[in-house]
């Protein structure tokens, strides 16, 4: 391929860190921690950043940081995201460099993605001449978990003067050496919420002294799904599922307090408004009916995530002329939430989706399985194209 001086640069220096970003991704691997109990991977991370002569910012959140590069030239500031956190999920793969810490695994593959920022920052310190404004780097806590990290980032002022941002998810449907592109509404919002149905206990025996709040709460889960099939456009994607319920004391005594769990998914801005308001509205309803009483609690709220058609533009421009044609694939809409979205609220950005499937080595196993794996040889393929993507975007909004 023809590639010009700049790109030869990016694709050389790339290339060079890739032994470097193996040595990140391993160790960040090894030492995985949940949402918002990520203090050794910040200190990792700040120290490496340091190692860069990186000046990097503490948040006032007590995990996560920021870094940031002063190009050489005036201009705005363009921002590149990672989140850093880790789940909840006992490693089942055969890797020697497996999680140390039971329990627990980068099984979203948020270890590649600290690595691809790191490489890149690590690329762009190097060609800072090259750098017509800045380019800040959010390290971003608890994305598996909302509320998430981002909200309190953007309230703390990460976003300041940035006019693009760009994010990356690795993709175990897509082969390594491929990224996914989608412009506008890509990825779901998330309002995960809470039932508790308050019943009256009693006597097995003796239901009619009592209110069940098993009863109750079976007649409140099945009228809830009606809102998709019923309430909704059936044209407008949404998901209501409970993942956890719990209540009850004993075989022969009548429940009085019923915990539901649950989380509401939609692809559009008013029906992630309309949902829950539907749920709340048949929830009580269905208890008054009963003698029950029920109370709502929304525990975090991503929304739905939009990507931005110019910056999109800038990544697929810049992968075609990095690794050429037939490299790039349309990512299908899911259903699946993510608080990247809450920076595309305030800033124009786009999150890629970086193939990380190789089935060579088994890495083809879907998010957040014990068996997750994601191919190392996609560190390049990211940090080059975030790393050309961020100079290309600073020369375009200088102008
Ligand atoms: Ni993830």
């Amino acid at each position: 391929m023809q590639h010009t001086e700049l790109e030869k640069k990016i694709l050389t220096i790339s290339s060079e860190m890739s032994a470097q970003q193996i040595i990140w991704r391993r160790y960040l691997h090894q030492y995985p921690e949940i949402s918002n109990n990520e203090f050794e991977t910040t200190k990792y991370l700040a120290n490496e950043l340091k190692k860069l002569s990186i000046k990097t910012k503490k948040l006032k959140l007590p995990t996560g940081l920021t870094a940031e590069i002063k190009g050489k030239y005036p201009g705005p500031i363009v921002a590149v995201r990672t989140d850093i956190d880790a789940l909840p999920i006992l490693e089942q793969t055969n890797l020697v460099f497996q999680s140390k810490n039971k329990g627990c695994m980068h099984a979203c593959g948020h270890d590649m993605h600290m690595a691809v920022v790191l490489g890149t920052a690590a690329v762009l310190q190097k060609m800072k001449d090259e750098l017509h404004g800045s380019v800040r780097f959010l390290f971003q806590p608890s994305e598996e978990m909302p509320p998430g990290g981002a909200r309190p980032m953007i309230e703390e002022g990460v976003l300041q003067n940035v006019q693009m941002i760009f994010g990356l998810h690795v993709d175990p449907h897509l082969k390594t050496g491929k990224i996914g592109l989608r412009d506008g509404v890509s990825m779901a919002s998330v309002t995960d919420f809470d039932l508790i149905v308050y019943g009256k206990s009693g006597h097995a025996a003796r239901p009619h002294n009592t209110v069940d709040a098993i009863v109750t709460a079976a007649e409140v889960i099945e009228s809830l799904q009606k809102i998709v099939s019923r309430e909704i456009d059936p044209i407008d994607s949404v998901v209501i599922t409970f993942g956890k319920i719990s209540g009850g004391y004993a075989r022969n005594v009548i429940c009085d307090r019923v915990h539901i769990v649950g989380t509401i998914r939609t692809l559009s801005t008013k029906a992630s408004k309309d949902v829950p308001k539907k749920v709340k509205r048949i929830a009580q309803a269905i208890c008054k009916a009963h003698g029950a009483k029920v109370e709502m609690f929304i525990k975090g709220e991503y929304p739905v995530l939009v990507n931005d058609f110019s910056t999109n533009e800038i990544l697929q421009k810049n992968y075609i002329s990095l690794f050429g044609k037939n490299k790039i694939e349309q990512t299908a809409q899911v259903l699946g939430g993510e608080d990247f979205a809450c920076y595309l609220e305030h800033v124009k950005g786009a999150m890629f989706r970086l193939g990380v499937k190789n089935k060579k080595i088994e890495a083809d196993k879907p998010w957040h399985s014990p068996k997750f794996i994601a191919d190392e040889e996609a560190l390049y393929f990211g940090t080059s194209l975030i790393s050309a993507s961020v100079i290309d975007s600073l020369g375009k909004l200088s102008r």
